[in-house]
Order: C-alpha cells, then structure tokens, then sequence
C-alpha cells in the first residue's frame, strides 16, 4: 500500500542520505518514527488504539537540514504529508490561520493520493470506454437501436437480439478498433461533445482564500448553480481520445469511496511537519505583547497533538495518531520554553550537528540534486558544459566556512549565494558564447571571492 512505509529504517536512511549530509541522528529517529507507524498498524485492534505516536522535535541552527530532511522524507512517503509553520499560525479568533487548519490541509494531501491511486486503477476502464465512445464517433451506431453508451456493459457484450447486418456492422467495428488501435486514424477529426471544466479559473482563485479554511467548498457550492457548460468542437481522434478518456476517468471515479478511504489514511498515515516551532516558544505572563498569543497558540496546537476530531469538509478527522515532526532553531527560546503539555507530546529530540568546511563540499558534490549539478544542467541548457574542479569546490567549501564564522552562520544556504555570486558572470553571457567549456578552478574561485571576503562588510551584503 504504502511504499514507504514498507521500508525499514535503513532503508529510509539510505533514501534520504541521497539528498542529505550527515545530520545521522535526525535521519535514524525520522525513519523508527515512521517505521513505527507500520508496526503499529501490524498489532491487533485493541493494542493498535493504545499506540501513540513518537512525535519528534528537531533543533539546530539555521540551514542545517532540518525543513529539507522533511521535504525528502515527503517525496519518499506515499503517506499523506503537510508543511506548516507553526509562526503562521493565530489563536482561534484572531484573522489569520487557526491550526486546525493543518489537519484540513492534511485530509486534503490524503485525497488526492488516494484519489490518484484509484485514477491509476481505473485508467484501464476508462480507455476502453473512451475507446467505444470513439468508435461510436467514427461509425456513428444505427438509429434503429440505443447507443451503447446507454447500456449496461455486460448487456452489450451479451449482445441483445441479433438483427440482420448487426454482425457486418460489428465486424467493421472490429475492423475500425483495430486501425484506431494502431494509430492509424489518430490524424482524422471527430465531432465532441465534452463538458468545460468545472474548475475554471476564477474558482482556484476563491479556494486560496480563508473561506476553504471554513471547510467550505467552493467548488461543490458554485459548480452545482452554474450551468454545466458542453462545447461541441471538431477535434483530432488522437486529442479526442486524450479527452474522452479524462472524461471517462472522472466518471468513473467515485468520491465518496475515495473519500472514504482517505480519512483513515491520514488519520494512521499521515505526517504534519512542523515548522518554525521555536517562534511560538515562549510563555505568557512573564512579559506581556506577543507572547501572549504564542502560549496561546501553542494551547491551539495542544490538542490536535494531543487527539481531537477536526471537522473538515470532507468528513470528521481524528489525530490522535497522525505523526507530528516539530522542528525550530531555538536561538531565542529553548525545547523548555514550551509549555509542559506540548513538550511532553514530543518525546524525541534531535540536535543537528552545524555544518563545517567537509560537510559543505560533500554537499556541493553529493546530493543527487546538489548545487553543482543544477548550475550544470541549467548552464548545458546553452550549449555550456560548466566544469568545477575540486580544487574549486574546497575552496568554496573553505570560503562557505568563513564567512559564515565572520559574519552569520546561515548554514549550506551560504553555499547558494556564493555560487551564484561565482557564477554570475558566465550565467550572463551563457547565451553569446556558444558550444564551449568552461572550467573553474581553485585560483579562479579565489580570484574571484577573495577580494570581497577581505571587505568584510562587503561580503555581508553580497555573500
Ligand atoms: N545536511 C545537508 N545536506 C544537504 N543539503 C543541505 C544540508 N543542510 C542544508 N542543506 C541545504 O541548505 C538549504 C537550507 O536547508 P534547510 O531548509 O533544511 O534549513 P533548516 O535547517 O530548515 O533551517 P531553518 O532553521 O532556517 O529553517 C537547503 O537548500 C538544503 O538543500
Ligand atoms: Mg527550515
């Protein structure tokens, strides 16, 4: 069901260590965690209620790893995943997002995976539907009887009364399905008919607003006033097929099941990340002004970590089980600023290590995604082939590890102004300067970044 979740804890470690750099620790305790959530749905009824989730708090400093750890472990997890920043949130009553909201985005990354996976198993079905509803075009069925489309599947294939030139024109049928199976019919037109999509444009614009966060739908409400607009229009048999068999899709699928196999899963399933929780640190009482309304929404996030129902619109949601995974810098505020009842739900803590020189240059050369091998594959887009040796990757890794002890320490985020303050000139004239290879080395980057680190104000702003 569940790729993911299917994996052991090495596995995952191994998954994410494609994309992540040291930080072993917050890697191992993410993936028992979630290795968790599979044994858990392995016991027996009763015990499995008893069961409750190992939240987890990373802490570490800025741009360590801790939001891209959970950003890898959303794209590796076929389990239901949301990121929110706790810093977003208001106390109920205040304009801005209350935190149930969370678990409303949740259900909704819940839906659309299982509504995809139902998608999957259905597009058989539908190509086929689309498939007679083509040939229907192409040798439009005679008058005398109903359309195919009106019948019940098996009634067709049974074949009602046999009348006289119905097998000829079945035969040609065969015939037909055989060429528009090959492709051979791909480029003659076909009159369709097809609804105009419900969701224009105006409606995404509305479902950004508050209102969707009330659990109203928009779309269900308007969708169902507004005429359902039908376009005929004379179309290609290859772009028909392509629309017929969306159309087919959607009618096929059934919302209600999708929905109803959707909640469970982001009740057992799912994972909320976190984000930003040192901001909402702090206590009311000892001063006065915002951190009022920080305890106040930490007493918000408090009890959907801790079990509650959430109404969303599709359907009362229970969290008692959904995994949390909190994460924050904790420069300001400390794990202990917290209030007690929200420190006690997350019983795992893991510190990040901070990243030094070696760490920097594994990560310019290692992740499958690193820095390196995106300026590579944009600059190959114009005809450049970009080389960086290692002797220039140390020493952007060295120069990475200076400024981020003389000025701030921002972490690897250092890596990307730096490389795009290096690369600034030959992005530039990428595009006039044809087929060619540029190669970068040791003494290239120093030539280019040492004069600015000597400025050290200098370097503040630009690096
Ligand atoms: N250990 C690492 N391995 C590979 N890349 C990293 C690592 N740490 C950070 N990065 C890169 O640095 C950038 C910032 O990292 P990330 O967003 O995870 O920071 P963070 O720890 O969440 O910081 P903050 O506390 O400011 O939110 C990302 O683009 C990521 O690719
Ligand atoms: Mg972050």
């Amino acid at each position: 069901m569940h790729t993911m979740e299917h994996l052991t804890p090495k596995q995952i470690v191994a998954e994410l260590d494609k994309y992540i750099i040291g930080q072993d620790e917050a890697k191992r305790k993410v993936a028992v965690a979630l290795r968790n959530r599979w044994r858990r749905q392995q016991l027996p009824d009763a015990l499995r209620d008893e069961v409750a989730p190992k939240n987890i708090i990373l802490i570490g400093p800025t741009g360590v790893g801790k939001t891209e750890i959970a950003r890898r472990l959303s794209r590796l997890a076929d389990a239901p995943f949301v990121k929110v920043e706790a810093s977003k949130f208001t106390e109920v009553g205040y304009v801005g997002r209350d935190c149930e909201s969370m678990i409303r985005e949740l259900t909704e990354a819940a839906v659309h995976i299982v509504r995809t996976e139902m998608q999957r198993s259905l597009e058989g079905k539908a190509k086929e539907n689309a498939e007679r509803r083509l040939l229907d075009l192409l040798l439009p069925p005679q008058p005398s009887r109903r359309s195919p489309r009106s019948e019940e599947d098996d009634e067709e294939n049974k074949g009602p009364v046999v009348e006289p030139g119905i097998e000829a024109e079945a035969r040609t049928r065969e015939i037909l399905l055989a060429k528009l199976r090959e492709g051979k019919l791909d480029d003659r037109e076909v009159e369709i008919e097809s609804s105009e999509s419900a969701s224009t444009p105006m409606m995404q614009v509305f479902s950004n607003t508050g209102l969707e966060e009330m659990g109203i739908n928009l779309q269900d409400m308007f969708g169902k006033l507004m005429p359902q607009k039908t376009r005929r229009r004379r179309v290609k048999v290859s772009d028909a097929r392509e629309i017929l068999e969306e159309e087919e899709l959607q009618n096929l699928i059934d919302m209600d099941a999708v929905v109803r196999e959707a909640i469970p899963r982001a009740e057992n399933a799912g994972i909320v990340f976190l984000d930003e929780i040192d901001k909402v640190a702090g206590r009311g009482g000892s001063s006065s002004g915002p951190d009022v309304s920080r305890e106040g929404v930490q007493r918000d996030i408090l009890p959907i970590v801790e079990g509650s129902n959430v109404t969303t619109k599709y359907g009362v949601v229970r969290t008692d089980h959904i995994l949390f995974i909190a994460s924050g810098a904790f420069h300001m505020s400390k794990v202990s600023d917290l209030i007690p009842e929200l420190q006690g739900r997350f019983p795992i803590r893991v510190e990040l290590d901070s990243l030094e020189r070696g760490d920097f240059a594994r990560i310019l050369r290692e992740p499958q995604n690193s820095l390196i091998k995106q300026y590579e594959a944009l600059l190959d887009t114009e005809g450049v082939t970009l080389e960086i040796t290692d002797d220039a990757i140390e020493a952007i890794a060295r120069i990475c590890q200076q400024v981020n002890e003389e000025s701030e320490n921002i972490g690897a985020r250092r890596l990307h102004t730096i490389m795009e303050y290096l690369l600034e000139e030959i992005s530039f004239d990428a595009p006039d300067c044809g087929e060619k290879t540029l190669r970068i080395d040791g003494p290239d980057v120093e030539q280019r970044l040492s004069r600015l680190i000597e400025i050290r104000d200098l370097s503040q702003y630009i690096l």
